[in-house]
């Protein structure tokens, strides 16, 4: 049966030029590089300057996705900006970038599921896409997470960086099978019983300031693991595939222990997870589109590529994403 996909087109990323290492980390907050690798994998993060908005990198990132599609601005009809970090409190950074692309037509949104957000934006776009609403889509997740942390916290200030990616999705007639490409199936969760154990202590409706990020790290981690495994066997069970029919897993990067839980879990080949936290540690919404960027970089994504993105996030917001290339 002919149905509509959301085939991803192509990808992009930027990330700010200024590079702070474990070893910069020192120089502000009690820490070492042993416990940020050995605690999280984590060597690098990058920093946006002064005058760097969550729009200007993903302008950027978007700039790039859609000069690698071969795809003119005008013809895109749906933005969305997955961000925790925008611009403002409104409008939405969607707009500013929809604007700085020159696109007039169409609907452009931000999406609010933190660390999840790409995998939200995406599942929305390609609910639009599917419905027959819009044809062309920008996906974009971008932060500046170093803007929120509180950098006397070691806690928490050594785990975060700022970065933007992109992907631009089309609406395509396609079979019906999970032979397509495109978007085969999307899972996403939420759960507000654990909100207080990652959120920012402040915003325009309770504090009137942008506030700082506090987590409990070790009850994430607990939480981590159990609840991605999850929506992964779920997306599994729902396409009918097996874990190691995937070419590629795209998890957002938060901690390389959590990674590893997965693939321990799940029994996946190590090889087959892409792993940049290392070089740029966790972007928020912006790491699986920064992941997926590396990977079709590093020729890891071909077409008909089975790619699993999955993240999870404050809220807690959690969720899956299986796409053939
Ligand atoms: O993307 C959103 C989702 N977020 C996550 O997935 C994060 C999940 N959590 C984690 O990744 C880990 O829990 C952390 C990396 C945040 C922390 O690792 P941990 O193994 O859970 O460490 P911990 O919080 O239990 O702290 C262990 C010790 C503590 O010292 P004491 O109390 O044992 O003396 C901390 O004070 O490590 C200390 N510590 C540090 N030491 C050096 C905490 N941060 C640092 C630091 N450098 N940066």
């Amino acid at each position: 049966m002919a149905v509509i996909r959301s085939v991803i087109r192509s990808v992009g990323a930027h990330l700010p030029k200024r590079v702070m290492t474990n070893a910069d980390m020192m120089k502000i907050v009690d820490t070492s590089d042993e416990w940020i690798v050995e605690r999280t994998g984590i060597r690098a993060r990058h920093i946006a300057d002064e005058d760097e908005k969550t729009s200007d990198l993903g302008i950027a990132a978007s700039k790039q996705a859609l000069v690698r599609a071969g795809i003119d601005p005008i013809d895109i009809d749906l933005v969305i900006c997955a961000t925790a970090t925008p611009d403002r409190t409104f409008p939405a950074t969607a707009v500013t970038i929809q604007r700085a692309l020159g696109i007039t037509k169409g609907a452009a949104f931000d999406v609010q599921a933190v660390c999840s957000g790409f995998v939200y934006a995406l599942t929305i776009a390609d609910n639009f896409l599917k419905a027959g609403q819009f044809k062309r889509a920008i996906v974009v997740g971008a932060e500046t997470f170093s803007r929120i942390l509180d950098w006397n916290d070691r806690g928490t200030c050594v785990l975060f960086g700022d970065g933007a990616g992109a992907v631009v999705l089309e609406a395509q007639p396609q079979h019906g099978t999970t032979e397509d490409r495109g978007i085969l199936t999307t899972v996403i969760r939420s759960d507000g019983r654990f909100e207080d154990l990652l959120y920012v202590d402040g915003g325009p409706g309770s504090t009137k300031t942008v506030g700082h990020l506090r987590m409990n790290g070790r009850e994430v981690f607990r939480h981590a693991v159990q609840k991605i495994s999850g929506v992964i066997e779920e997306a599994l069970v729902m396409t009918g595939f097996a874990p190691d029919e995937i070419d590629l897993y795209v998890p957002h990067q938060a901690n390389k222990r959590i990674l590893d839980g997965v693939v321990k879990k799940l029994g996946v080949e190590p090889d087959k997870i892409v792993v940049t936290l290392d070089r740029h540690g966790n972007t928020s919404a912006a790491s699986i589109p920064l992941a997926l960027n590396h990977a079709f970089e590093a020729h890891k994504l071909q077409e008909g590529s089975l790619v699993l993105m999955e993240a999870m996030g404050g809220g807690f917001t959690w969720g899956a994403v299986l796409a053939r290339w």
